[in-house]
């Protein structure tokens, strides 16, 4: 039999990174696509240590471009003739009180996060639909079940990604095509500098004391997190399991956080959420 491939958007760092290795362990070619090839050094030297470089296949691809999606799969379906797996990692972070937040930055946050992840499935599909068979990976967040202050784009962008995702699990079913969610908490990688970073707050913002105390608790969230090679290496499982539930919640607390969200009343879950946020709560 061929060897099994797989695709994985934003390999040149964090989650993305980790997954390419992990699905290389497992013995898939894979095809570890990134915007800028040049900043695929990182993977390289990761994947020469794990003994896995010859694996990995560096592919350009900007999910919000169609021209390079296409391109992405016609290689893919020239070179390998198949794609078991897609993961869909790619993403960012938008962080900002909702009035603060320009539009052209909630636009860019919908535009990757949940349209990078549309157009992606739907160009798969056609392959593992002719071979009978694959599964599609997205990388959602603890984000897209509930949401937070100050990640208001965020949170809408990983919502959209979990209605999309439970729908398209029904449209492919008959079709031997596999749909999952995973769901991290917090995890350390490059994506909050890179969030922390792109924040936009007036000095006299009205929020500014609930923006500090929100980032200050995902700061800490984020230096306290597991290490991010527990997410990629549930995604390298599920990509093998047979008959994967719908969604996996993963990370320090996710779970708990969850059950919290699906039993408490609300009044109570959003009094802890508040408090928790405003640094009153200890942890
Ligand atoms: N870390 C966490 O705590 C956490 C928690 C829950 C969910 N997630 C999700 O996990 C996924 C990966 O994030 P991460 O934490 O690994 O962050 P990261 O280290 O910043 O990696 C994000 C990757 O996405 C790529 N990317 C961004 N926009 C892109 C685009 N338009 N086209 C192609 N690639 C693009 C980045 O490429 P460049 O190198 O070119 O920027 C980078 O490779 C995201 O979907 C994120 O929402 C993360």
């Amino acid at each position: 039999m061929a060897d099994k491939t797989a695709l994985v958007t934003g390999a040149s760092s964090g989650f993305g990174l980790r997954i390419s290795i992990a699905l290389a362990l497992r013995g898939y070619r894979v095809m570890a696509a990134m915007r800028d090839l040049g900043r695929g050094d990182e993977l390289l030297r990761e994947a020469e240590r794990a003994g896995v470089a010859s694996r990995l296949d560096p592919v350009r691809l900007d999910v919000t471009d169609a021209e390079s999606i296409e391109a992405a799969m016609a290689h893919a379906a020239r070179r390998y003739g198949r794609l078991d797996v897609l993961v869909n990692n790619a993403g960012f972070a938008v962080g900002g009180f909702a009035e603060e937040v320009p539009m052209d930055d909630w636009r860019a946050q919908m535009e990757t996060n949940f349209f990078g992840v549309v157009a992606m499935s739907r160009a798969a599909i056609p392959l593992m639909r002719k071979q009978g068979g694959g599964t599609i990976i997205q990388l959602s967040s603890v984000s897209g079940r509930i949401a937070f202050p100050g990640y208001g784009a965020y949170a809408a962008s990983k919502f959209a990604v979990e209605g999309f995702s439970e729908s398209l699990r029904h449209e492919l079913a008959p079709h031997g095509i596999r749909v999952v969610l995973v769901e991290p908490g917090a995890y350390r990688t490059a994506i909050w500098d890179k969030g922390f970073s792109g924040i936009r707050s007036r000095p006299d913002s009205p929020y500014r004391k609930t923006l500090e105390a929100v980032l200050e608790y995902s700061r800490r969230a984020a230096a306290t997190s597991k290490d991010p090679r527990e997410v990629a290496e549930l995604v390298a499982r599920l990509a093998e399991c047979r008959a994967p539930r719908l969604r996996y919640a993963v990370g320090r607390g996710t779970k708990l956080t969850l059950f919290g969200k699906a039993a408490l009343p609300w009044r109570w879950f959003e009094a802890i959420i508040q408090r928790t946020l405003s640094g009153k709560a200890g942890g």
